[in-house]
């Protein structure tokens, strides 16, 4: 046996290759264009270009070709989001269209459940604002040890 005979697929290539990505970010990116709190975070006409970065994005990420980097450098996603208001509700907007994407694609359970586990850590580490709990929770029966009367 030799070595080539060995080659270990790549998640990438486990998934689908370039189609499945193709046809995952697409299906993501339908759903983005009708969402009126996440479209209008992307400048007007940018969408095609967004679009190629996220699944350059995911295909290097999943062992697939390295054009993402090769154009954009280290992706640093974490600096890249900071322009963006990034709270609860835009995170699980992009969750729920990326679930959805996820969904048409039919992968085998197993491979489905690696990569949305993977998408959702990702969309979670992604968040820059949180909501802070009030600093003085409302004082009452339920924080208040004292009897009221
Ligand atoms: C949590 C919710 C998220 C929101 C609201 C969001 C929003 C955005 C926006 C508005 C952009 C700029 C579009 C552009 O490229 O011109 C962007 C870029 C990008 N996002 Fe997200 N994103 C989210 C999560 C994610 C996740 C989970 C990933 C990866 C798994 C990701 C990967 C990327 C990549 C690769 C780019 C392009 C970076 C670059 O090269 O400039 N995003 N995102």
């Amino acid at each position: 046996m030799t070595s080539a005979d060995a080659h270990q697929p790549t998640p990438y290539e486990v998934f689908g290759g370039h189609d499945f990505f193709t046809s995952l970010v697409g299906a993501f990116y339908s759903r983005v264009t009708n969402d009126d709190v996440l479209r209008p975070m992307y400048p007007p006409g940018s969408l095609e270009g967004a679009q190629w970065r996220l699944q350059a994005f995911l295909e290097q990420y999943w062992g697939g070709p390295t054009e993402y980097s090769d154009q954009r450098g280290h992706p640093r996603l974490r600096m890249r989001h900071a322009a963006f208001h990034i709270d609860a509700r835009a995170r699980d907007r992009w969750l729920t269209h990326m679930r959805a994407a996820v969904d048409e694609q039919g992968l085998p359970p197993e491979q489905e459940a690696v990569l949305w586990q993977y998408l959702q850590g990702a969309a979670f580490g992604l968040q820059n604002v949180v909501e802070e709990p009030p600093e003085n929770p409302p004082t009452g029966q339920i924080f208040n040890a004292e009897p009221t009367s």
